[in-house]
């Protein structure tokens, strides 16, 4: 089995300096001649969840490492018509060099990591989401530090993300926290609290928890550097729309919210936003929010990670 990039836990915090540094050396040398790592090979691409970031960055991102991008229709894969995920994998794995998936339930990319013989990329799961989180740290590096990538710029900073505390981006932040020694305070309506499995892979990884749930979001907010949010209606979610639009209403981070934070903090989102839902559009558009950073950096990040990956 291959290593594979299935949660944030799945690399070392070694790996990952190695994996911030050449994130930016990919960064400031996009456009001239670098290597490419990727030469020769075929990174496929399968999606069950729509997607405007992570499809176009990685597709973009395998072109410019030397590789070819195979996007995979899922209802034109056999797989679609019941042949079995592990022949699949085992199938995939004598033709290509490294997958990436989005999926609904994270079990399936773990049984293809096992099953298969080829890196596995987490595009996003219902669970976590660890592409966004190395990427969104990447670009806080940018922020506190001279030098983009530095991780011991991370240390002791404190992030309030706010509203779905039981979604992928709040259990990879819950993960990420641990790794990177962000103080993460975690805010939210009570019934949408994190999911057990995240203390089970912070075990598995022999890592300390360093985080607390705080209802109150004034409190939560206070003094943080990061104000965090994401959608209140993730992809999977959709007919509890209207139940929770009435649950995370109080949750909201709009210029009030973000006045509670340390001054000069920043707003973050995954994106994609829902404006008025649960960030004002002032918050979204202030000079604060540094969610293009965020988005631009998923392209410099997953080229590193896939870097990692390719030569394992
Ligand atoms: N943030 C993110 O993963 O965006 P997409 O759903 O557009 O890929
Ligand atoms: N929590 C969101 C993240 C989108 C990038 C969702 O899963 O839809």
């Amino acid at each position: 089995m291959k290593k594979s990039f299935l949660k944030c836990t799945d690399f070392s915090y070694a790996e990952a300096e190695t994996i911030f540094a050449r994130a930016a050396e990919l960064k400031a040398n996009r456009a001239i001649g670098h290597e490419r790592p990727l030469k020769g090979q075929t990174w496929a691409m399968l999606f069950h969840k729509s997607s405007t970031r992570t499809r176009i960055s990685f597709e973009a991102g395998i072109y410019e490492l030397g590789g070819h991008p195979m996007i995979l229709d899922p209802k034109s894969l056999q797989l679609g018509r019941g042949e079995t995920l592990e022949d699949t994998a085992k199938v995939m794995s004598r033709y290509i060099h490294g997958i990436i998936i989005r999926t609904y339930e994270q079990q399936l990319l773990n049984d293809f990591a096992e099953a298969g013989d080829i890196p596995v990329i987490n595009a996003l799961t219902n669970q976590l989401h660890p592409c966004q989180i190395y990427a969104d740290v990447f670009t806080l590096t940018e922020q506190w530090s001279g030098r983009a990538g530095d991780l011991s710029a991370l240390k002791g900073r404190k992030l309030a993300f706010v509203g779905d505390c039981a979604s992928n981006m709040a259990h990879s932040w819950i993960l990420a926290a641990a790794i990177f020694g962000i103080e993460l305070r975690l805010t939210g309506p009570d019934a949408y609290r994190p999911a057990a499995f995240v203390d089970n892979l912070l075990a598995e990884a022999g890592l300390s928890a360093n985080h607390s749930f705080i209802s109150d979001p004034v409190k939560a907010a206070e003094g943080v550097d990061v104000v965090y949010t994401d959608v209140w209606v993730s992809m999977g979610d959709e007919e509890e729309r209207d139940q929770r639009l009435r649950d995370f209403a109080p949750w909201q981070v709009n210029a009030e919210l973000m006045a509670k934070a340390k001054e000069g903090a920043c707003f973050m989102h995954c994106l994609p936003a829902h404006e008025g839902e649960e960030v004002s559009a002032e918050v979204l558009r202030s000079p604060a929010s540094i969610v293009y950073d965020q988005a631009e950096n998923r392209l410099h990040m997953q080229k590193s990670i896939m870097c990692q990956l390719g030569q394992a």
